[in-house]
């Protein structure tokens, strides 16, 4: 089959496409997915789980069909259907005609999309839906302040924060995505290059933090007391997975801190499925290429100032740059 796989390593690391990949089977109770587009985060490049998988193919986010199934998938998906699936951080390898899923990772594709706009829904779908309903726990009462606003992950969350929660959702961004910001239902929005941003923001009770670095730092500024910052950015803050504290917490120590890895959910995807089609929210704009255009695709992903997410698509025939319906 074919596949993208990421030779090298993180500091050096190669974006390749490889013709002759071997199919994988499905064991158990997996199911074998034919994959027609595949999302890419550009930060993916960092993550370690890739360097770790003998195939070295990239790859969390997958749209497609259900090709096949281990001999004891006993669950309600079919041969044939419609999908797209989130591919577990540890594991990966969605950037391939073909990818194995466990079932806990994989819902019925929204029909109203094509499986580009689909492929690039499910880490910024589960992230958002785990930082606002886990870690941050946000009620309808609360005023949340989202940075990396106008990213994949932000955008989702902006609509999940307002359109299905209620919240006072501010939403910190470049000027030029405060408009499509607003529409998607931000309460308010700010530029993060006006000097200072962190103070025309006060009293916030949830920071759900995409940028990390200064940005990250900064919104201490902005957080109640007794507030609570979440961080998904990369590279993690030096105190992520159990290795310190943060230096601002000591002067704000009622404010409680976390960073995540987002965790695979079907039933949350097929929620979001759900939305989807129902208008509730809306799929992000995405940008297609080619499985033969897999390097230009990546190095696309990894610019600043997109407003769109990166997808590569496996049917070459098919491809279609404005991600026309399949
Ligand atoms: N831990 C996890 O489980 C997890 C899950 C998903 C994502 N992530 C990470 O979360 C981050 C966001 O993901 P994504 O898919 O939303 O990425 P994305 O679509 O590329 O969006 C990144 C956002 O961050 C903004 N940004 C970048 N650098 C900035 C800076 N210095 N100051 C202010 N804003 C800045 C960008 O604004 P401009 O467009 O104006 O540049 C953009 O809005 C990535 O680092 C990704 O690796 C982690």
């Amino acid at each position: 089959m074919k596949a993208v796989q990421i030779l090298g390593d993180k500091s050096c690391p190669k974006i390749v496409t490889n013709h002759s990949l071997k199919t994988p089977e499905p064991e158990n109770d997996d199911i074998l997915v034919q994959v027609y587009a595949a999302g890419i985060t550009g930060d993916e490049v960092l993550w370690p789980e890739v360097y770790s998988t003998p195939t070295r193919i990239p790859g969390h986010d997958i749209s497609g069909v259900i090709s096949a199934f281990g001999p004891v998938y006993d669950g309600p998906l079919k041969i044939g259907q419609e999908v797209f699936a989130f591919l577990d951080a540890d594991r990966g390898q969605g950037q391939a005609q073909y990818a194995i899923c466990s079932p806990d990772e994989v819902a019925p594709k929204p029909a109203s999309i094509s499986h580009a706009e689909a492929a690039a829904l499910p880490i910024p779908v589960l992230t958002a839906w785990e930082a606002m309903a886990e870690h941050g726990r946000i009620r309808s009462d609360m005023r949340v302040l989202v940075t990396g606003a106008s990213g994949a992950v932000g955008m989702l969350f902006v609509q999940f924060g307002k359109r299905v929660v209620g919240a006072h959702v501010i939403a910190l961004a470049s000027a030029q995505h405060h408009s499509a910001l607003a529409e998607l239902g931000a309460s308010q929005v700010v530029d993060y290059n006006t000097p200072d941003w962190e103070r025309l923001i006060s009293d916030v009770d949830v920071v759900f933090d995409t940028v990390g670095g200064d940005v990250l730092a900064k919104t201490w500024e902005t957080v109640k007391e007794d507030g609570v910052i979440v961080t998904v950015g990369d590279p993690p803050p030096p105190w992520a997975f159990g290795r310190g504290t943060a230096v601002e917490s000591i002067g704000n120590p009622g404010v409680r801190y976390l960073h995540f890895i987002v965790s695979a959910n079907a039933e949350r995807l097929r929620k979001a499925s759900e939305m989807i089609d129902g208008g509730r929210i809306k799929a992000l704009a995405v940008k297609a290429f080619p499985f033969r255009e897999a390097e230009k695709a990546w190095l696309h992903a990894q610019q600043r100032n997109r407003g769109h997410k990166v997808v590569i698509e496996f049917d070459d025939a098919s491809h279609d740059a404005s991600a026309g319906k399949k």
